[in-house]
C-alpha cells in the first residue's frame, strides 16, 4: 500500500508544480489585457537609458564582447534614439547578430531586455503575430490566458525586436511586419492590439542565395547600416582574443605564428578578386582553437597542418567566388593558405 502512498515530498512537489502552473498562467497575458494597451514611446525609453548609462560605459561595455565596432554602435544607437528601426548588413560572421544582442542587453529598456525571432522562408503571419486557438477559446472562453497565443510582434510591445536574418522572411511574414510597424496595431482575427517596438534587424547582403528580397517598402522603414570586414590589426586581435578564450579551461594557448598565418590567410582571401563573400570570423576563431585542442588531446605541439585542414574544411562551404566547382574553390583555398604561410614566415622573422 505504501507504494501508492506519495510521500510528503511528493505531495509537496506536486503542490508547488500546480502553484507554479498557476502562477505561470496568471502571468500570460489575456486578450482582454491587449486590447487595453496603452502606447509605449520606445524611443523615449532608449534615449532615457543612453543618457543615465552614457555612451562611454555603453561603448566600454560593447568593448568586452565586439572589438572595432564603436562606430557601427554609435550608427546604431542614434537611430534607434529617435525610433528609427535599424538593419545591420555584413557577411557572415562579423558580429551582427551579437552587436544587436549586446546593445539591447546593455540598454536594457525592459525585461527581457528584447524578443528576439530567428526568421527563416516557411515562417508563417500568425507565427510573428500569434493566433487564437479557437478550441481553447470554445471551452474556457476567449479570454482565458491559454485562448490567445501571441506572437512575438505583440510580445515586443515596449521593447526592441530583434529580426535575425530578416531577408529570410518570405512575403506574407513580411507583410504582417510591415503592417505592425506602419501601423502600431497587431490585426489577429478581426481584434485589433496595440504594440510599440523598435527593430534591430539584420541580413545577409543580396549575393547570397537562398534568401528572399526585402520588400522596398519594408527597406524604406530602416536605416541601413553595414558592418564590413575588421583591418588586418583588429582582425588579428579579436583572433586572438577570442580563439584563447575559448581555450582558457584546457590550460592551452594559440601560438603567435598561427594567429599571424589565419590573419594573412583572411586578409588575403578578403582581398582577393576572385572570392566574392569571404571567410567569417567565427569559423576561424574555432579553426584556430580547434587546431589547438587536437594538439592538447593529442598531448603534442600545434600543427599547422590540422589548422589548414580546419581551416579550409569550413570556408569551403561558407566562401563563394568564382569556381567552377566545389574542388576547385578548395584547391584555391588551399594554394591560397600556402601563400599566407610564406607571408607570415616573413613577417615574423622580421
Ligand atoms: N568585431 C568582433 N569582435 C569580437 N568578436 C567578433 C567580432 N566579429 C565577429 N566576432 C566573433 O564571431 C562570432 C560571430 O558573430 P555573429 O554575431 O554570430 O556574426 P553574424 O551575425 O554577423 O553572422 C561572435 O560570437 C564573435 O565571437
Ligand atoms: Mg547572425
Amino acid at each position: 500500500m505504501v507504494g501508492f502512498r506519495k510521500t510528503s515530498d511528493q505531495v509537496r512537489t506536486s503542490q508547488v508544480r500546480e502553484s507554479t502552473s498557476d502562477k505561470l498562467l496568471e502571468n500570460l497575458p489575456r486578450l482582454s489585457d491587449l486590447l487595453k494597451r496603452e502606447p509605449i514611446q520606445v524611443e523615449k525609453l532608449i534615449a532615457e537609458a543612453i543618457r543615465t548609462k552614457g555612451i562611454r560605459n555603453i561603448l566600454s561595455e560593447l568593448d568586452k564582447v565586439l572589438r572595432g565596432l564603436g562606430d557601427v554602435a554609435l550608427d546604431l544607437l542614434s537611430s534607434l534614439a529617435i525610433g528609427r528601426h535599424v538593419l545591420i548588413m555584413g557577411p557572415v560572421g562579423v558580429g551582427k547578430t551579437t552587436l544587436a544582442e549586446t546593445i539591447a542587453d546593455i540598454l536594457a529598456i525592459s525585461d527581457p531586455p528584447y524578443i528576439e525571432v530567428a526568421c527563416h522562408s516557411h515562417m508563417t503571419a500568425t507565427e510573428l503575430t500569434g493566433d487564437i486557438d479557437i478550441a481553447v477559446a470554445l471551452q474556457a472562453g476567449l479570454d482565458h490566458p491559454l485562448a490567445f497565443i501571441p506572437g512575438p510582434l505583440v510580445m515586443a510591445h515596449g521593447k526592441i525586436l530583434i529580426l535575425d536574418e530578416i531577408n529570410r522572411l518570405n512575403p506574407y511574414s513580411q507583410a504582417a511586419l510591415l503592417q505592425a510597424l506602419q501601423e502600431h496595431y497587431v490585426f489577429i482575427r478581426g481584434f485589433r492590439i496595440r504594440s510599440d517596438f523598435i527593430v534591430i534587424a539584420t541580413s545577409n547582403p543580396a549575393e547570397y542565395s537562398g534568401v528572399y528580397e526585402l520588400s522596398e517598402a519594408l527597406a524604406d522603414r530602416m536605416k541601413v547600416i553595414e558592418i564590413n570586414y575588421p583591418d588586418r590589426d583588429v582582425l588579428r586581435s579579436i583572433l586572438e582574443w577570442k580563439s584563447n578564450s575559448l581555450l582558457e579551461h584546457l590550460g592551452t594557448k594559440v601560438p603567435d605564428f598561427m594567429v599571424e598565418i589565419v590573419t594573412t590567410y583572411l586578409m588575403l582571401l578578403v582581398q582577393d578578386a576572385n572570392i566574392e563573400v569571404g571567410p567569417s570570423i567565427r569559423s576561424a576563431i574555432y579553426a584556430l582553437a580547434n587546431a589547438m585542442s587536437r594538439a592538447w588531446i593529442e598531448g603534442r605541439e600545434a600543427s599547422i597542418e590540422h589548422l589548414k585542414r580546419s581551416l579550409i574544411e569550413n570556408m569551403v562551404s561558407t566562401v563563394r567566388g568564382n569556381f567552377s566547382s566545389e574542388q576547385e574553390k578548395k584547391d584555391y583555398l588551399l594554394k591560397k593558405f600556402d601563400e599566407a604561410l610564406l607571408i607570415a614566415k616573413k613577417m615574423f622573422k622580421k
